[in-house]
């Protein structure tokens, strides 16, 4: 079905559908978005979840009254609608304090702040009962070389995620971490800027089983890589413990675009991965499906709303189009032609080490490489082909 039900397990920041419109360029271009209206309307849509950071609940510099005010009119809607907070995260990035970065700025006193906010923050999150925390270092970087020691200020991240492994620990709080990676925007250059450098970050700490990727469709694009691929990694490696849907075109500033509305190819590939595994059977995604977009600012309030509910119809149109391109006799057969499945079939056979490779001579003396000049293609053309005419409704 294409109408969103709770067990799709969509959810959407409340700084996407927030979004007032600002850009680098010019001001807002929408009034300000109310929590209350957005967990209703959010559930009237047929999502399951609302995530935040702390600043988009209350404002930075927030007394505790209005801290508190704000997380029981938040506490009041859920109870009326039944929508659930999955995710929450920590804005180490607007404010002032954090034009260096939060847990790896230069100034020692801000990264002692950023680690209170975060911990405060991780206190709201067990008591929402938010499973997943993620950490976008979004200003964690730098412009100039020289301006930043790389291999300290990763001593530090380090030292940072240590620190809110032992607390949860310590708490008892069922929460783990996820790092969102990012190349660039809004420093020039952003650590850990891609799911690979974060997933080879994520083993040097002392609680890695706690810590896993929250990759973003647009982020990975922006670096030229395919998300799909990298999100095959990240749950090859038993890492991905969130996601960021949406939609980008090409490498250029960060769009967050509708899911969908960027590479449609590879969100056709990813929603395929996250539904139905690889085509062995391999892991597929359980969590939550969540939509890190911002809704364009040409939009009016009812554009906002609409392009909420054209995530969640893409997402639900592509895991269609996906079921019936596995499905499909002849995409099996094309498949079977392309030798995907011959892929999961280890090289060696059962008990065989080098020796026995090398005692083999149909493996290499005997082998005839002639017949791959022009005589034994792959068929991955049709079988892209066939993804095609799948994902446009023609088959
Ligand atoms: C971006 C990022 C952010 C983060 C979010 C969570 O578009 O640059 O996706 O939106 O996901 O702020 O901290
Ligand atoms: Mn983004
Ligand atoms: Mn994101
Ligand atoms: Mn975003």
């Amino acid at each position: 079905s294409l109408t969103p039900t709770r067990d799709d397990k969509f959810s959407f920041g409340l700084w996407t559908i927030g979004y007032n419109g600002a850009d680098p360029f010019g001001g807002p271009t929408r009034a300000p978005l109310d929590v209350v209206e957005a967990v209703t309307k959010l559930s009237e849509l047929g999502a399951y979840g609302l995530t935040f950071h702390d600043d988009d609940l209350f404002a930075f510099g927030s007394t505790d009254t209005e801290r508190q005010n704000q997380i029981d009119r938040l506490k009041g809607a859920l109870a009326d609608t039944g929508l659930i907070i999955p995710m929450i995260t920590t804005n180490l990035f607007s404010a002032p304090v954090f034009k260096d970065g939060g847990f790896t700025s230069n100034d020692r006193a801000v990264r002692r702040f950023a680690l209170r906010k975060v911990l405060r923050n991780i206190d709201l999150a067990a008591e929402l009962g938010a499973k997943t925390f993620v950490m976008w270092g979004g200003r964690e970087g730098a412009e100039y070389d020289a301006a930043k020691d790389i291999r300290s200020a990763l001593e530090r991240y380090r030292e940072a995620v240590n620190l809110l492994g032992d607390y949860v620990t310590d708490k008892g709080y069922d929460i783990r971490f996820a790092i969102e990676p990012k190349p660039n925007e809004p420093r020039g250059d952003i650590l850990l800027p891609t799911v690979g450098h974060a997933m080879a970050f994520i083993q040097t700490l002392e609680r890695p089983e706690l810590v896993g990727v929250n990759p973003e469709v647009g982020h990975e694009q922006m670096a030229g890589l395919n998300f799909a691929s990298g999100i095959a990694q990240a749950l090859y490696q038993g890492k991905l413990y969130h996601i960021d849907l949406n939609g980008q075109r090409g490498i250029k500033y960060d769009q967050d675009l509708v899911f969908g509305h960027g590479d449609l190819y590879n969100a056709f590939a990813l929603v395929d991965l996250l539904e139905n595994g690889s085509p062995d059977g391999g892991p597929t995604y359980d969590g939550p499906r969540h939509f890190d977009y911002k809704p364009s600012r040409t939009e009016d309030i009812t554009g906002v709303w609409d392009s909420a509910a054209a995530n969640m119809r893409t997402y639900l149109l592509l895991k269609e189009r996906t079921a019936a391109f596995r499905a499909d006799p002849e995409v099996q057969d094309a498949l079977q032609f392309s030798k995907v499945n011959e892929l999961a079939e280890p090289t060696l056979a059962a008990g065989e080490s080098y020796a026995e490779l090398l005692a083999d001579r149909s493996a290499y003396e005997d082998f005839d490489a002639s017949p791959y000049f022009d005589g034994k293609g792959f068929g991955f053309v049709r079988l892209q082909q066939l993804a095609l005419e799948h994902l446009t409704g023609a088959s």
